[in-house]
């Protein structure tokens, strides 16, 4: 059973810390089992919670420090299970799965970074790549929405992001109560035409489908050619290997051919419903 070599079969692993990020939202860090090839920003595992079932999740954690991290919204039965797993304890693990940022396109361009509620997390290996080369990436948005304050991923490194890099991020939220002095609005609402270079910049986004395609809308009316901007899809899965189906997205498998897509290739596909 913790044979790497053989994608079907589950290795197994262990929580080694659990930390609380919102109240439905557990960040899991994971024992890096023998032989683990190690993963790129995009990537996703397929997380198996013992008697329960196995859900893709996406990597959350920095590839350079060598962990694997793994950032759980509590939805339904697997995912809670998954999330309520507390130190020490025992899951299956596969992969690592799937297509990746392409990192290379953006080298010395502008990069604007677009994520909506849980999809921070899709985004956050990526995040630490790029403000590690501040060389190779020297103009960096980052535009988050949640729902509201409370849904906030990430808070501390959000603010630190702030401080220490010379990357524009801004957050905001559906809605807000009494405390929030930030701005209240979809996440398109931050964009601004002076952030970028519409001729030389590259963009990432990750969220729910409608928010994607409000700020590919906005990007490509503020100039941003659809080659230049780079979306991470969702749809059920099984096999995560190309064999089922499952997660079949038009021509392609999102398991395989994905979940990270240039726009262009997938535009026709956008808003059909899975089955
Ligand atoms: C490539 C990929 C990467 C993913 N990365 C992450 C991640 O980093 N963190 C994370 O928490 N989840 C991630 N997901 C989603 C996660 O796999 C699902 O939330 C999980 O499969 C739900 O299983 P469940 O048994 O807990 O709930 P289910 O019983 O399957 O679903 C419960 C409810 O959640 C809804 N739901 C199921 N799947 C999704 C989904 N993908 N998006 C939105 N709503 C959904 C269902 O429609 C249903 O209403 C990812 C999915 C894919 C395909
Ligand atoms: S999950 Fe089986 S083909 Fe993608």
């Amino acid at each position: 059973m913790t044979d790497m070599g053989d994608p079907m079969l589950p290795a197994v692993t262990r929580v080694v810390r659990r930390r609380r990020e919102t109240h439905d939202v557990r960040t899991l860090e994971l024992e890096l089992p023998p032989d683990y090839p190690g993963y790129v920003p995009g990537q996703f595992s397929m997380l198996y919670a013992p008697g329960v079932g196995e859900v893709p999740v996406s990597m959350s954690g920095d590839p350079e420090r060598g962990g694997l991290v793994h950032t759980i919204r509590a939805v339904g039965p697997v995912s809670r299970a998954l999330a309520d797993l507390g130190r020490g304890a025992s899951l299956g693990l596969r992969g690592p799965f799937g297509s990746a940022w392409p990192l290379y396109e953006a080298r010395g361009r502008d990069v604007v970074i677009m994520a909506g509620g849980l999809g921070l997390a899709p985004l956050r290996p990526l995040l630490y790549k790029v403000f590690a080369r501040p060389r190779d990436y020297p103009r960096i948005t980052l535009l988050y929405g949640t729902r509201s304050p409370e849904d906030i991923l990430f808070q501390r490194e959000l603010d630190r992001w702030r401080e220490k890099t010379g990357a524009d991020i801004r957050v905001t939220v559906d809605h807000a109560g009494g405390e929030w002095r930030g701005p209240v609005g979809v996440v398109t609402s931050l964009l601004q035409a002076e952030q970028f270079d519409p001729g030389n910049a590259v963009a990432f986004l990750c969220g729910p489908e409608v928010m994607m395609r409000f700020s590919i809308a906005s990007l490509t009316d503020l100039g941003l050619p659809a080659e230049s901007i780079y979306v991470s899809m969702e749809r059920n899965m099984k096999c995560a290997v190309g064999h089922c189906g499952h997660c079949q997205f038009g021509p392609h498998f999102i398991c395989k051919n994905g979940p990270v897509f240039r726009y262009d290739r997938v535009r026709g596909l956008f808003g059909l419903r899975e089955f």
